[in-house]
């Protein structure tokens, strides 16, 4: 059986990563397609447990990381990776861009330590495909505002989510083969159209 696909979506507070991640699903279960919904961080009970922990208090950088890790140790392990050798599709909002970008940019936990967490509990089950909603970090606290409750990372001031945004520009330039910087500053169905169309080319369409 072939292995599943796994795709990603990350960015800023606000960037409508939800809405694409549901939309994604839907077309790709419409065309017969199995597909799994998930997030980070959670996906499982542990990963759950860690949400509330984690989104609830303001741990240490390293204590926060850790904790995240811990969060996708578990959601490889027990839902990602069975899901993607059953054949499954998988569709994560947030995944180990959000580490690079908040604890390691933002919260200054050195790349290296982030980088072997990721090669012990992460590699080999990487994303095929990670798209990143880009847009002006006041468009997004505007958006995130209007949706109520802040979390604490989207209580930040708008410097910290300028940076937030060039830290996921910074990843899909370096890595264009697997990221796709997307505008989001645009009405959803444009944008999933896109998103079905990049999805549709890079693995639905056969080969003539
Ligand atoms: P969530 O309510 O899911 O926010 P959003 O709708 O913006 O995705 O909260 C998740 C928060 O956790 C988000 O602000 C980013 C943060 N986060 C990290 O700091 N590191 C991580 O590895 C992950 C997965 C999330």
């Amino acid at each position: 059986m072939a292995r599943g696909l796994f795709i990603t979506f990350e960015g800023g507070e606000g960037s409508g990563k939800s809405t694409q991640v549901a939309r994604l699903a839907e077309r790709l279960r419409h065309g017969g397609i199995e597909t799994v919904v998930t997030r980070e961080p959670g996906g499982t009970p542990l990963g759950e447990s860690v949400r509330a922990l984690v989104l609830d208090s303001s741990p240490e950088p390293v204590t926060e990381l850790l904790l995240f890790a811990a969060a996708r140790a578990e959601h490889v392990g027990k839902l990602i990776r069975p899901a993607l050798d059953h054949g499954t599709w998988v569709v994560c909002d947030r995944f180990i861009d959000s580490t690079r970008v908040y604890q390691g940019l933002l919260g200054g936990v050195p790349r290296d330590l982030i980088g072997a967490i990721e090669s012990h509990s992460v590699a080999p089950t990487v994303p095929d495909l990670t798209f990143v909603m880009d847009l002006p970090a006041e468009v997004g606290l505007k958006r995130a505002e209007a949706r109520g409750a802040l979390s604490r990372f989207d209580a930040q001031s708008t410097d910290y989510h300028r940076r937030l945004r060039e830290g996921f520009r910074e990843i899909a330039r370096a890595e264009p083969a697997r990221c796709l910087l997307i505008n989001a500053d645009r009405d959803p169905d444009t944008i999933a159209g896109e998103i079905w169309r990049t999805v549709s080319e890079r693995f639905l369409v056969k080969a003539p």
